[in-house]
């Protein structure tokens, strides 16, 4: 079976149950990986957001390189600022609904307002070789191939800089996405759902350029508190060095449409992510026209 079938089978089934160990040790890793099974990821931490804080709480409901491959990749090129394609030019209206036109490019742009293909797989996904809170086979330890090479370069540095990054989730199907959605609105509200969690097509998990990650002293959990610990500051600094932003930032809220999430990063290559970064803008401001 290829991994684009394997993931066509298995990214429909659902497991709405999440277990996770703070006590999590190294030695126990897979252990532990096997406890952690997907949820509407970005529920879990609702939970625990919920009872930590009011409003401001992110925690969702749970669950692109500079090189010649780049160029292949995007649409737009990458030689400039110039050359990145602008949000106006990359989506067509479709029954009433805009779809974007380049959801293999490493610059897409999914949001409440531009939707993915339904039937969007990406053709390259592959698993990055990275310590992962997902069981083995899970299609959400698949990433685009030129982002989890990007991701495994980038998890290496961490842990030079002793750093224990652990990835969570990263693509996610149509019909995932759909069901991770519904579960939240019916555990939190559909308005609670809707700022911490993408409706089918409008996440960028269905992309393969994300991924949520987490780290040992939260027990894999997937909360805004990841933005204090030395691993999710570590991300908040460096991650832009290896082609990743984080996609959801604090104060932005009324731009992206969620809430601040500091564990989910998106690939969009090394020349944006350090443009991004520096400017301390978001993809719908860095793509506006
Ligand atoms: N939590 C992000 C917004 C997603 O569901 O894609
Ligand atoms: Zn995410």
């Amino acid at each position: 079976m290829t991994v684009r079938n394997l993931v066509l089978v298995t990214g429909l089934s659902l497991a709405l149950v999440a277990g996770c160990s703070s006590n999590e040790q190294s030695s126990n890793d897979q252990n532990q990986a096997d406890k952690t099974t997907e949820q509407p990821d970005e529920s879990k931490e609702q939970n625990s957001t919920d009872k930590e804080s009011t409003n401001n709480d992110s925690d969702q409901p749970n669950e692109d390189n500079a090189s010649s491959d780049e160029d292949t990749n995007s649409q737009g090129g990458s030689d400039n600022q110039h050359a990145y394609p602008a949000m106006g030019e990359t989506v067509a209206e479709e029954n009433g609904k805009q779809i974007v036109t380049n959801p293999n490019s490493i610059y897409v742009v999914a949001n409440k307002k531009r939707n993915l293909p339904s039937d969007f797989v990406p053709e390259n996904l592959v698993e990055p070789n990275v310590p992962f809170y997902a069981n083995d086979g899970d299609p959400k330890r698949l990433m685009v191939e030129e982002a989890a090479k990007a991701l495994e370069i980038m998890f290496a540095a961490a842990s030079k800089d002793g750093m224990q990054l652990k990835a969570v989730s990263g693509y996610r199907s149509y019909e995932r996405q759909e069901a991770i959605f519904a579960y939240n609105a019916d555990r939190y509200g559909a308005e609670k759902a809707n700022r911490v969690s993408a409706h089918a097509g409008q996440s960028e998990h269905q992309t393969g350029l994300t991924m949520d990650i987490s780290a040992p002293s939260l027990g894999g959990s997937l909360s805004e508190k990841f933005g204090s610990t030395p691993e999710g500051e570590w991300v908040a600094e460096n991650a832009h060095k290896y082609g990743f932003v984080v996609r959801y930032l604090k104060g932005k809220e009324d731009i992206t449409g969620y809430q601040y999430e500091p564990w989910h990063v998106r690939y969009v290559g090394k020349e944006a992510s350090k443009e991004i970064h520096e400017a301390g803008i978001t993809l719908e401001e860095f793509f506006a026209k």
